[in-house]
């Protein structure tokens, strides 16, 4: 890859997918994104997009790999806290909250079973890809928990009888009820948000994003 050009992170498919392809289309990127291209050039513009995983681009813009990243702040606050915890780098800058992908990590439970509050949750197994955003807000509560991992499909858990209750993303709430699951307690509320990585670009990647900057501070205000 040629490191004049300007790299950015972006979800190969999921849920901010579409709408940052649209919102780079939007700013003036010419992108051919086919299925099996994990680096897409876009042509009129020195800039190469990386599709990779969402769960994976608040690191490779903390280690510098990429220039920006378009991430979900549950991945971004989540991956902070597990490299906090392994004492790896956690610096970038928050260049723009974007308006799209709105979700809230919650926790659900079995939709028969009775509420009474987060304390009920001492002791249980919980599943989740949030292990470490949710213990930060069961510890405020002063409740420990068993985490159960798991990186996907995390709903099937208590069904399968992997855990009592689920910590995982909502938007429409759909996949909770396909699985005889209830909302209970919002643990955080995300968004998508552009990030750029702690370091000093090159010049002309430099004027790049200070040029792209005003584009997409337009797109976003004219569909306010
Ligand atoms: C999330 C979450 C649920 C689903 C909830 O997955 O894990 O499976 O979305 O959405 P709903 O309330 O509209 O049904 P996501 O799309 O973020 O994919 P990922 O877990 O593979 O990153
Ligand atoms: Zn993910
Ligand atoms: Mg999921």
């Amino acid at each position: 890859m040629d490191s004049k050009r300007l790299r950015i992170a972006m979800q190969k498919s999921g849920r901010l997918s579409q709408d940052s392809q649209e919102l780079l289309k939007s700013c003036g990127f010419k992108i051919n994104l086919r299925e099996d291209r994990l680096i897409a050039h876009v042509e009129n513009m020195p800039i190469d997009i990386l599709r990779v995983r969402d769960d994976d681009i608040p690191g490779l813009v903390m280690d510098k790999v990429v220039d920006l990243g378009i991430v979900g702040e549950n991945v971004l606050e989540e991956t902070m806290l597990e490299r906090q915890s392994q004492g790896l780098p956690t610096s970038y800058k928050k260049l723009k909250d974007l308006d799209y992908g709105g979700c809230r990590l919650s926790l659900a439970i079995p939709r028969e079973e009775e509420w009474t509050g987060v304390a009920a949750l001492q002791g249980k197994k919980i599943a989740t890809t949030y292990p470490h955003l949710l213990k930060r807000f069961l510890a405020e509560q002063g409740v420990t928990f068993k985490p159960v991992l798991l990186t996907g499909s995390v709903e099937v858990a208590p069904r399968a009888g992997l855990a009592e209750a689920i910590c995982d993303l909502v938007s429409s709430g759909a996949t909770l009820e396909a699985n005889g699951l209830k909302e209970v307690q919002v643990i955080y509320r995300s968004k998508a948000s552009l990030i750029q990585a702690d370091t000093e670009l090159y010049p002309e990647k430099q004027k790049l994003v200070d040029r792209l900057m005003p584009r997409l501070e337009g797109m976003l205000q004219a569909r306010e």
